[in-house]
């Protein structure tokens, strides 16, 4: 069977136990183990019970032991030599480390297995989730959903499914025990238990809701010391350092407030419900002498009791707040369901592709009523140049994000040789066309690295070959580590102009036959500008090109030129038709050619 999430959706339950492959054996082996430790547990009262009554008192040894005393050596055997009761408790505590040791190995190791597969799980299918996905949703929220959430689920399963189990066992038996007994002392012993157990879960749910909010606020806090960092320079510049110590100061002392009083609602928790339990401590001891004094009761029974009893009790105390927490781990769950739920992307098998590019009457919006695209219809020859211009917000992006399929069109078809791209799969749409986009996206690592991204063993001359056509390599061979130089958080290290150049040369690094340039020059001067279009007009030859730009100079020389105004194509034709026609395209073109250079090479128009 392959193990990927099905295609339709899964319940709570249904993805829990999804992400538990794999590690349900360890966590079954570790709660084994816990069992084993609680039958060990519930023997050490018996031992006791019977020697202060029967070795050590004049009880007759009750009916269930009768045989194991005898296999032992007898009553008075053990009289002479209590060290073999001793050895047995011992044996007892030995074997409860030993099965401590284990459960508590085994549970970290299926913990280790569940948490790893629920990541694994997780970004492999963000990877595979469409654009439109990820737009809708924050990177933060992903990042917390990976993090935070998958957290959560691992503490229930580990750490509070699994004492559920033990628990339930604990109480169980020693309730078990405890009417085996004394039925009347049981059920004083019992009577408490309500009482704590919704003490404890009506606590617990109410204090969680106060480490909620120090949670969000601990992320404030962080928030504000990152942005500081990050825009260091911002806050260096504008002398913002003291607005921002204050501004840290006041969420600091917040934050700290928050967290001493939900210590101190903690506090009253513990104090209170240990009150409790010591007043029902109480009762059976007193009851409990009582009963021994008129008969009803040996002394090895009572302590035995009591010994039952100091276990009964924690687990209680405890089961409120597991019970609590499910709601929350329920939560985390849902949040990550959500990601699993939401449909993968087909990738589909990489081919060749050939032909000319047809919109036709595309429209699109992003949000429903807001067209960003209106019936726009064009049409690229195979190996021509077009140049798309417009203003910003005019739908240039939105055009390529089509052509890219990382988007549906709202209405029409776009065709490439033919061939609508509904039915050409993205893995062959995104390895025939060479998108560069405005900002260059720069990883951690070298330049090197961030130029061969896409390609799997690329060579050194490759690679320098690329930036050499992006008019890159110059910069690139003035840093002192050449093309081994680590690009810092977000590329610091470079200019935007260079980071656009570096993500050129990345697309140059494949030979695709389709080439988009979403204003991936605008940082860049006019005259590197010029000497990169040459550059590519050499090396691509035969491919078919788009370039989108506000910049006149960098569209003229197209075979063809759409303007777009609004969504719309306002008029499309090459250089000269289009200065013909007298409308935006002369107008911009005046504007742009009027102006001082200094003006033109900043992008101003
Ligand atoms: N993810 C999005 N969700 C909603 N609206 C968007 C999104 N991306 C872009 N837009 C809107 O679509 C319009 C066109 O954007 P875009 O294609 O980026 O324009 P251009 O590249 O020409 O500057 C703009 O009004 C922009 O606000
Ligand atoms: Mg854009």
């Amino acid at each position: 069977m392959k193990d990927v999430y099905p295609k339709h959706k899964l319940s709570k339950a249904g993805t829990l136990w999804y992400l538990l492959k794999g590690s349900v054996s360890v966590f079954i082996a570790s709660i084994v183990a816990s069992a084993l430790v609680t039958v060990v547990s519930l023997l050490v009262p018996e031992i006791i019970n019977v020697t202060v009554d029967s070795v050590l008192g004049k009880e007759p040894v009750s009916d269930s032991y009768v045989k194991i005393v005898s296999a032992i050596g007898g009553v008075e055997y053990l009289k002479q030599n209590l060290w073999v009761i001793a050895l047995l408790l011992i044996a007892c505590a030995l074997l409860s480390a030993l099965f401590t040791y284990l459960r508590s190995y085994l549970n970290n190791y299926a913990n280790q297995i569940f948490m790893r597969r629920t990541r694994d799980k997780l970004f492999s299918h963000l990877q595979r989730l469409p654009l439109s996905w990820h737009i809708q949703h924050r990177t933060g929220d992903i990042i917390q959903r990976c993090t935070s959430d998958a957290d959560t689920i691992s503490n229930f399963v580990s750490g509070q499914l699994l004492s559920l189990f033990r628990i339930v066992l604990l109480i169980v038996f020693s309730l078990v025990f405890m009417f085996l007994k004394n039925v009347k002392l049981a059920a004083i012993a019992s009577a408490f238990i309500p009482l704590i157990l919704v003490y404890s879960f009506v606590f617990h749910t109410r204090v969680r809701k106060h480490f909620k909010k120090c949670d969000e606020e601990e992320g404030v806090l962080s928030t504000i010391a990152q942005e500081n960092f990050t825009g260091v320079r911002v806050v260096r510049a504008f002398g913002r350092e003291r607005y921002e110590r204050d501004r840290f100061e006041k969420q600091n002392t917040y934050y700290t407030g928050l967290w001493t009083k939900t210590l101190r609602i903690l506090a009253t928790f513990w104090s209170t419900s240990d009150c409790v339990a010591a007043v029902q401590g109480l009762c059976i001891v007193v009851a409990g002498t009582v009963f021994c004094v008129n008969g009803s009761l040996t002394t090895g029974e009572l302590i035995a009791f009591i010994f039952y009893n100091t276990m009964l009790i924690w687990p209680v105390r405890q089961l409120g707040r597991i019970i609590s927490n499910m709601s929350k781990a329920g939560v985390s769950l849902g949040r990550i369901g959500e990601i699993l739920n939401g449909v993968e992307e087909e990738y589909g098998e990489k081919e060749p592709l050939s032909g000319d590019i047809e919109f036709k009457d595309v429209s699109f919006e992003y949000e429903e009523g807001k067209p960003v695209l209106k019936d726009i219809s064009f049409k690229i020859p195979e190996g021509s140049v077009v140049g798309i211009l417009g203003g910003t917000g005019s739908g240039k992006s939105t055009l390529t994000y089509l052509l890219d399929g990382l988007y549906a069109p709202t209405n029409g078809e776009i065709y490439i040789g033919g061939k609508p791209i509904s039915e050409i799969s993205p893995a062959t749409l995104r390895s025939n066309i060479g998108l560069m986009l405005q900002e260059g996206y720069i990883y951690s690592g070298t330049i090197r690295e961030n130029i061969s991204l896409a390609v799997d063993n690329a060579s050194d001359e490759d690679i320098k070959n690329a930036a050499k056509e992006a008019c890159v390599d110059e910069n690139i061979e003035g840093f002192a580590n050449g093309y081994d130089t680590v690009v810092g958080e977000r590329g610091v290290t470079l200019s935007g102009g260079q980071k656009q150049r570096v993500g050129i040369a990345r697309t140059l690094m494949r030979n695709t036959p389709y080439l988009i340039f979403d204003d991936s020059l605008s940082a860049v001067d006019s005259e590197t500008d010029a000497a990169i279009r040459k550059n590519l007009n050499e090396k691509f030859k035969g491919a078919t090109v788009i370039i989108i730009s506000h910049r006149i100079n960098t569209v003229m020389h197209a075979d063809n030129i759409i303007v777009l105004d609004g969504g719309k194509i306002a008029e499309s034709g090459n250089n000269f038709e289009l200065l013909k026609k007298d409308g935006i395209y002369k107008k911009i073109y005046d504007l742009q050619f009027q102006l001082p250079e200094e003006l033109k090479e900043g992008g101003a128009v």
